[in-house]
């Protein structure tokens, strides 16, 4: 690991701040009170601040950064393409070289016959341009009114105004209601806290159940689709029980419902499989992805459509065969040359292979923080993984949000230069750190929250 460069000095970075606090409006950031961390650089898995304070990033951003930070070959690829032709639209015929060769890699890596890429510059514009896809699916088959869209709780897929009218967290949402009809919530495949009060093993897949019941109360003449990340991130990354997506698509079947899978977080590696469905057993027709297709170093995101998806835009009548979305940046060189040097780094250096690998050490690493008695949960799957805190192993009853237990750990591993994240409404870290992140940055990083959980039990008096 290279040694930093000299922090930024003092008088700089506290001027960076206090611009920060009177001109900047950050994203889901409180408004008052909260201390900005400015990072100033980064490394493989590392990333410093203004003030030289170096931490292991063990969120990679926001589980974004996957091939690691400062990676040469992505700087010179965004370089060359920008000296060759640095923007063009895609709109009514237009294409430019990058993006096409990214779409076709997308479709050699994405699994079945999801072989249409349409590029977005984010996540939740590859959920939006899916949830019209399908809207429009249906128009093009005679069946408009199947626009309604069965989506889970504790769900998380982006923040514009279609998007957040499938949030499944409620801060998310609560504040900007109205939001748009046609969207039906089920409860989330979340065993921990199972919505129907079972225990997997002796539960019969509720949850997939559930769907259906959603369905024939509305009528499969006005439900068309169902929505769901394949493995809950933002949630508190939730991997769904095995039969769960299957039964799913039997469903799905049986009532002719298109199936999205969210892979924002997951596509590309995550899980230790280069999309999450072939781990669930899922067989999506529409799957939206963005984070790890550039590794964050560009914005980017991509919807994948299966073969029948496209065929029903294809043999539609003339004015239904165009699909009226898109944005001016969709497509653009930079990022698709971006996304292109990420996906030859994962292929090249095996990083899929290497989640696969290393996820079990992490995992493993993880639960042993189980013995804390705030702990209440630890799971995931290869480099992905969540704590969730409790006030009572018993209870499964979660901190009030005066206490914030979960907070306070969050706290404590940043002094100890571990960056993890807060989520699942304030009671779960999540921790999805770059691959390249080595066994003894894995060792830190559950040594720091072992520390940092013990200081917040102790004060809190267990
Ligand atoms: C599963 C999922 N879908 C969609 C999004 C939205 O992506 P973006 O922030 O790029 O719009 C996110 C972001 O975290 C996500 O986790």
């Amino acid at each position: 690991m290279p040694e930093p460069t000299e922090p930024t000095a003092a008088a700089e970075a506290e001027l960076l701040e206090q611009q920060m606090r009177d001109h900047l409006w950050p994203p889901f950031t409180q408004m008052q009170g909260v201390k900005p961390i400015v990072i100033e650089r980064g490394q493989g898995a590392v990333v410093w601040d203004v003030h030289g304070n170096e931490y292991v990033d063990a969120f990679a951003s926001l589980w974004t950064v996957n091939v690691g930070h400062g990676r040469r070959e992505i700087f010179d690829a965004i370089a060359a393409q920008s000296q060759e032709l640095a923007c063009y639209h895609m709109f009514a015929g237009a294409a430019n070289k990058p993006s096409i060769r990214l779409a076709a890699k997308i479709a050699e890596k994405l699994p079945g016959d999801l072989d249409h890429v349409f590029l977005t510059l984010g996540g939740g514009e590859a959920v939006e341009t899916a949830l019209k896809m399908a809207r429009q699916y249906w128009r093009n088959q005679g069946k408009g009114s199947k626009y309604m869209c069965i989506y889970r709780d504790r769900s998380y897929h982006g923040t514009t105004f279609g998007v957040t009218s499938i949030q499944g967290l409620s801060v998310n949402r609560q504040k900007f209601e109205p939001l748009l009809p046609g969207f039906i919530k089920v409860g989330a495949p979340y065993c921990y806290r199972c919505a129907w009060g079972k225990e997997y093993g002796s539960c019969s897949i509720e949850c997939a159940k559930a769907i259906e019941q959603e369905i024939l109360f509305y009528g499969p003449e006005n439900v068309g689709t169902i929505i769901g990340e394949t493995m809950i991130g933002t949630g508190g990354v939730i991997p769904p029980p095995p039969e769960y997506w299957p039964l799913v698509r039997e469903i799905a079947d049986t009532y002719e419902q298109l199936v999205i899978n969210d892979e924002v977080i997951t596509g590309f590696g995550r899980a230790g499989a280069w999309f999450a469905t072939e781990i669930f057993g899922s067989k999506p027709d529409l799957v939206t992805m963005a984070k790890g297709l550039s590794s964050g170093y560009l914005p980017l995101g991509a919807t994948g459509a299966s073969d029948k998806v496209y065929e029903a835009f294809l043999s539609a009548p003339l004015e239904m065969k165009q699909f009226m979305s898109g944005a001016t940046y969709h497509g653009h060189p930079l990022c698709s040359a971006a996304g292109l040097a990420n996906l030859e780094i994962i292929e090249r250096e095996d990083l899929v292979q290497r989640c696969a690998d290393l996820g079990p050490y992490m995992q493993e690493g993880l639960r042993t923080l189980l013995s804390h008695p705030i702990v209440g949960d630890v799971r995931g799957l290869g480099l992905v993984a969540s704590i969730e805190y409790v006030q009572s192993k018993e209870t499964r009853e979660w901190f009030g949000a005066t206490v914030g237990a979960a907070a306070r750990v969050f706290a404590e591993a940043l002094k100890r230069g571990v960056f993890v994240r807060l989520l699942g409404g304030g009671h779960v870290h999540a921790i999805a750190p770059p691959f390249v992140i080595s066994k003894e940055q894995i060792d830190t990083v559950v040594r720091v929250l072992d520390e940092s959980i013990g200081v917040v039990e102790k004060e809190l008096g267990y």
